[in-house]
């Protein structure tokens, strides 16, 4: 069901991989909304062709952008801005790597080369988008940026490994930069720490199948999956939200604020 929420809002849409990025399911939603989109990728995902697919669907061009590089930073909100006519008033940023976990190395014996490239990837390329929306005026007064975390950035999940530093700096950033941006044009940064969910970058985590069972055992209204992500990244896009900003909200069905649940106990029982 439509709301019209977006009704005559811009964006930026980073992350769609396949069908269940969290992006591409957020992209289908602020389109029914009634928002433009332009989609972005890196180039190497790009070439599996899945992101014109989306697309068609929402009627987005797609502009490649490598987020470890100032150059394709700059072309992407530059080209956007053109194909917008102006300045844009969203962005979700929904890229995560971890290079380490993928060459399986393990937290206590990190690459420091790969987790240069993982912080860059996952969190510092969120302030690589904000300063370049900054020094092209690209973001319109009541913009909304979100980011998509997770919860290993307050507490230990042994086999998140490297990626919880690399979200708690993204945390940060958005904190920090969003202190800059409300002062400079009243636009808003938060970050959105979600429950584990069926993706590709989800996945990649060890034991991601016993992991997303027992969140959803210790959230008391069950795990939030990605398209109920997807309605709650739009109302922060919304007019709806506009004095909330730099924070980190859980939409995780309660796990943030739970100790125990009547299920857990019941399997420990057995
Ligand atoms: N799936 C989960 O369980 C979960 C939970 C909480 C938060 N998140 C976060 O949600 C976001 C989206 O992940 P997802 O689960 O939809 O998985 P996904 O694999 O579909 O999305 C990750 C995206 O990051 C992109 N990316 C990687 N390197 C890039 C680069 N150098 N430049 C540009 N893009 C690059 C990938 O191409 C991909 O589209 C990530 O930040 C992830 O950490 C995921």
């Amino acid at each position: 069901m439509s709301y019209n929420l977006l009704k005559g809002k811009k964006g930026i849409i980073f992350g769609a991989l396949d069908e269940r990025s969290i992006a591409w399911i957020t992209a289908l939603r602020c389109h029914e909304e009634g928002a433009q989109i332009v989609l972005t990728n890196a180039p190497v995902a790009m070439r599996m062709g899945e992101i014109n697919k989306l697309a068609e669907k929402v009627n987005a061009p797609v502009i490649p952008c490598d987020v470890t590089s100032d150059e394709d930073m700059q072309n992407l909100v530059a080209q956007s801005m053109e194909h917008f006519g102006g300045g844009f008033d969203f962005v979700l940023h929904s890229v995560g790597m971890s290079l380490n976990m993928r060459k399986g190395k393990s937290y206590t014996d990190l690459n420091y080369g790969f987790n240069q490239k993982t912080l860059d990837i996952s969190a510092t390329s969120l302030h690589r988008l904000l300063a370049t929306c900054w020094k092209n005026d690209a973001l319109n007064e009541w913009g909304s940026v979100v980011a998509l975390t997770y919860i290993a950035a307050q507490r230990v999940f042994p086999d998140y490994s490297e990626m919880a530093d690399a979200k708690s700096l993204l945390e940060s950033i958005a904190r920090s930069f969003g202190y800059h941006y409300a002062l400079k044009k009243k636009v808003r940064v938060n970050t959105v720490s979600q429950s584990p969910t069926r993706t590709t970058a989800g996945s990649g985590v060890k034991g991601f199948d016993g992991f997303i069972t027992y969140a959803e055992k210790m959230s008391p209204l069950g795990n939030a999956d990605a398209a109920a992500c997807a309605d709650y990244v739009a109302s922060l896009f919304s007019d709806l939200t506009r004095y909330v900003t730099m924070q980190n909200l859980y939409h995780d069905g309660g796990f943030s604020m739970t100790g125990v649940t009547q299920s857990v106990i019941e399997q420990m029982e057995k």
